[in-house]
């Protein structure tokens, strides 16, 4: 009895020992040294510390990382100075600075740099990681003498934790900067930075000098950097600035300490900051800069091809391979593209002219005015140090390149900056059958001997795709699918994409006809990246969706990179079409009665997508762009469900964002996860544009009216006169309902509310416009205040005005982290 009970205490004793001996160290000192698995942690158990293998790199770096997320590694200790082995090597105290020795000959490989004569008659040194991330190595406990020798928010790698100073010495012009790691299994530093300049603006360079994005100055009245408005909706960082003759840095906290978030100057060449979304387990990408990859400088290197429709961003050209194939799976694409066979020069001419057409010209090369294609031509000819040469119709310029060709960029096919580059190969890497410049007249017998051939193959095309096609339309009727059409038909049915009805993040929509004549608008999507059976999978589920508030998708096609969709053409366009116009347009006011329901049949729509879909559909981009009219003005919500097709790619959302924050619900700013209730959001601010008839964000000559919303949540709050918010041009209308008046304002005020849970979910929003559910005066909503405080505010939403009219059709759609309520309807009934 007396044995077993020693037994029980002495594991009692082991584990408690264990326990506290594995979460407790947090301090490296005299003899306690870190190797092999060994780790420190920090005293709340936020970070820890310790030998990490990045993928499947062979060598080991001591890093540091968050204790529940090994994968996100933060700081790292030797960057350029792998070691092989982790459990011979050591890190440990020694000599007046933390050393790490490499195990097998233990030779130092990183100190913290100390001056040892100074540093080591120091007593008690130790190295401490503190629980906001901090390495610090100090002396003399950690009571009121201790003196922080070192720090690592000093020495910041790639990651900015909210307390690092990004910071510039003003004597020593030196800068402390974030500098991207080499590639993703490397972290070494790579070539892109982000550092502070003396203009108080933060830049990212390319090699430490070519600059490629700037913040702009830091304005001390707004305290946001200038060309960075969307940090006028940050809710979650305490950003401050600090500026004296000494030195000047940037820094933030964080106002919550659950929210968990990190800047990092990414291997892509863009800083990007991330948030942690507990509920899904996942960092969230909510900002970053720059918004386009291809605006990284010499993101693909030299005579790479940067295109931002898929990933990979990067390709080589004709004639070219990767120079590392390696690195350029790592995501390293720095080494850029070598020729396959190299130029021979002194044989005589001999080397010939591949055309790259829709190219967005990189810009070093030397310019000749004034210049015929073919001087330009043969200019470029005559010198074979001449690379490449390309000519502006426009500016009737020649551009020559004698060195690398850089930053060259696809373009899509109807962009009209494109321009075509021509190539110098050598004349084994041209393509057979293709128009190389010298063997143009072999094309051109080619092409006449071949013609019978082709028009034969062809109408045996047209008479089997007719047949199809008759075939396909008999189905559809029948049971109801979509159809899939052919990548020709469509071109056919559009007359070759002639009639352009908008463009926007998706791609560009056209106007077409079908053989039965019916009208029908097509989608012309870019920037796919699914495979052909997932693509297939959404658009099928996409179709599913139909409501007589929704247009409805009728069929696709995907051939290969070709994905289209195919809608209901709506002959009376998109609402803003009918809302915003100015006298000189001579078009039809809409009435009252008409614009109550529209908002009323939209809502519908919404209610429809959010709840009694199998999966709640959040539309995400809801503005008067996507509210299409039939010929009765019936009004069909577009574009919903097509941020699937495109992924769940954030910073793609929030690119094309920037022309709809007009609309933006104040999460999609502040990063958390997106609700059905920021589509709420957005169709409250709608709503006041149908009520008031003009953009919330257009400048008003009356002082009082800055900002439309805002102006009717003071009417609202404080029982003003509601007629004073209806359209002037509806002043005659005797038909207006004050009654239905007031209620439109009054949920559109209670549907821009700052907290999600005080807005109301779309079914009420309709049950208030019908009548059904009766509406309480709305509180002011404290954002919209905060964005009229300033007249900076109306310069960040003047951007959107401007802008959003080109830009119609980005959104995202999260289907199952904001469950609703879910109905097993089978809804293409
Ligand atoms: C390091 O030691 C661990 C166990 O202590 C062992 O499993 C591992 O194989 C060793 N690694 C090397 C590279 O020797
Ligand atoms: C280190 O400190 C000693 C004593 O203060 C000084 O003489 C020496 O020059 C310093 N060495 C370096 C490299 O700064
Ligand atoms: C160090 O500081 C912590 C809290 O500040 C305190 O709890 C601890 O006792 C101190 N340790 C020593 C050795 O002074
Ligand atoms: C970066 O700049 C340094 C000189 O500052 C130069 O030696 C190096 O070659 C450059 N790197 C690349 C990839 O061009
Ligand atoms: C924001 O940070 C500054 C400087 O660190 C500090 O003085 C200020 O109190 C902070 N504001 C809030 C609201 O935490
Ligand atoms: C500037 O501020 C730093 C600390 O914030 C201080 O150490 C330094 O003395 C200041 N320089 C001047 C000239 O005031
Ligand atoms: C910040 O913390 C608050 C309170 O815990 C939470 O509601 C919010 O979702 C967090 N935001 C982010 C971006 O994590
Ligand atoms: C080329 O780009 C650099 C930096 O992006 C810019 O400063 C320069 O003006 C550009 N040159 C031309 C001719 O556009
Ligand atoms: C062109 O054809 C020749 C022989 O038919 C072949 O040797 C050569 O590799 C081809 N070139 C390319 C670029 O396909």
């Amino acid at each position: 009895m007396v044995s077993f009970f020693l037994t029980l205490s002495s594991l009692f004793f082991f584990l408690c020992f264990f326990v506290h001996g594995s979460s407790a160290v947090d301090t490296i000192s005299g003899d306690f040294t870190l190797s092999g698995d060994q780790t420190i942690v920090s005293s709340g158990g936020t970070f820890e510390m310790g030998f990490f293998k990045p993928g499947a790199s062979s060598n080991f770096y001591i890093g540091m990382w968050y204790k529940q997320l090994s994968q996100t590694i933060l700081w790292v200790a030797n960057r350029d100075k792998p070691v092989s082995d982790k459990n011979t090597s050591v890190l440990k105290i020694s000599d007046g600075n933390l050393i790490l020795l490499d195990g097998n000959n233990q030779t130092p490989v990183w100190s913290t740099g100390l001056n040892s004569s100074t540093s080591s008659s120091v007593s008690a040194l130790e190295a401490v990681l503190r629980d906001d991330g901090n390495l610090v190595l100090r002396s003399g406990g950690n009571g009121s003498s201790a003196n922080v020798l070192w720090e690592s928010f000093d020495h910041p790698g790639n990651t900015w934790l909210p307390g690092v100073k990004i910071r510039l010495d003003k004597r020593t012009g030196k800068s402390q900067r974030l500098t991207s790691w080499k590639s993703s299994e490397d972290p070494s530093p790579g070539l892109f930075s982000l550092e502070l300049d003396e203009s108080t603006a933060y830049k990212i360079l390319w090699n430490g000098s070519n600059e490629y994005w700037s913040s702009g100055p830091w304005n001390p009245q707004t305290r946001i950097f200038d060309w960075v408005p969307e940090m006028r909706l940050n809710y979650i960082y305490n950003f401050s600035f600090f500026s004296n003759s000494t030195e000047s840095y940037f820094t933030y906290s964080i106002y919550n300490h659950m929210n968990v978030s990190r800047f990092v100057m990414d291997v892509s060449g863009q800083i990007k900051q991330f948030s942690w979304l507990e509920a899904n387990k996942q960092w969230n990408l909510f900002w970053s800069q720059p918004r386009q990859q291809c605006q990284v400088y010499k993101y693909c290197g030299s005579f790479g091809i940067c295109s931002e429709k898929a990933e990979p961003f990067c390709r080589c050209p004709q004639g070219f391979s990767t120079k590392s194939q390696k690195d350029w799976d790592l995501k390293d694409y720095s080494a850029g593209c070598v020729r396959n066979t190299e130029l021979q020069c002194s044989r005589g001419d001999v080397n010939q002219f591949f055309p790259l057409s829709n190219m967005k010209l990189a810009n070093n090369s030397e310019v000749l005015t004034q210049t015929s294609l073919s001087i330009c031509a043969s200019t470029c000819q005559r010198d074979c140090s001449c690379k490449a040469y390309a000519h502006n119709e426009g500016s009737n310029q020649c551009l020559i390149w004698a060195k690398d060709v850089l930053n060259l960029e696809q373009l899509e096919e109807d962009n009209s900056e494109g321009n075509t580059l021509y190539l110098r190969l050598a004349p084994s890497d041209i393509p057979n059958g293709s128009s190389g410049k010298s063997n143009k007249a072999m094309i051109f017998g080619a092409v006449i001997g071949s013609l019978g051939v082709i028009v034969l193959v062809l109408l045996v095309v047209i008479l089997i795709l007719r047949y199809r096609r008759r075939k396909r339309m008999r189905g559809e009727k029948g049971d109801g699918t979509l159809a899939a059409f052919s990548y020709r038909e469509l071109q056919n049915a559009t007359k070759s994409f002639s009639d352009k009805l908008g463009g926007g993040g998706f791609g560009s929509v056209f106007k077409g006809a079908l053989p039965d004549s019916s009208d029908i608008a097509v989608k012309r999507l870019e920037g796919i990246s699914q495979g052909e059976k997932q693509f297939r999978t959404e658009v099928v589920t996409i179709g599913t969706i139909q409501h007589v508030n929704l247009v409805r998708l009728r069929g696709f096609c995907s051939e290969g990179n070709k994905k289209l969709l195919v809608y209901d053409y709506m002959p009376n366009g998109s609402l803003d079409s009918h809302l915003f116009f100015n006298q000189a347009e001579e078009k039809i006011v809409l009435g009252w009665k008409l614009r109550f329901q529209i908002a009323l049949g939209t809502a519908r729509g919404l209610a429809y997508l959010h709840d009694e879909c199998r999966d709640c559909i959040i539309h995400c981009d809801i503005k008067p762009e996507n509210i299409l009219l039939d010929s009765q003005f019936c009004p069909k919500v577009a574009d919903f469900g097509l941020a699937k097709l495109v992924g769940r790619d954030f910073s793609r959302v929030l690119t094309t964002m920037r022309g709809t924050r007009g609309y933006l619900a104040p999460e999609w700013i502040s990063g958390v996860a997106i609700t059905a209730k920021a589509d709420v959001y957005s169709y409250g601010m709608m709503l006041f544009e149908i009520v008031s008839g003009r953009r919330n964000t257009e400048q008003s000559e009356d002082e009082k009216v800055r900002f439309f919303p805002s102006w009717a949540a003071t009417i609202l709050t404080k029982d003003g006169d509601i007629r004073s918010l209806l359209d002037p041009r509806l002043e005659g209308d005797a038909v207006v309902d004050i009654e239905e008046l007031t209620r439109a304002c009054r949920v559109a005020c209670w549907c821009i509310q700052d907290e999600e849970s005080h807005r109301p979910a779309m079914s009420q929003v309709v049950q208030i416009l019908e009548g059904v559910l009766e509406v309480n005066v709305p509180p002011f909503p404290r954002s919209i205040q905060a964005l009229v405080d300033t007249d900076e505010a109306m310069v960040f939403f003047t951007e959107s005005s401007s802008s959003s009219s080109h830009n119609s059709s980005q959104k995202h759609s999260h289907s199952s982290s904001s469950s609703k309520k879910t109905t097993n309807n089978n809804s293409s009934a």
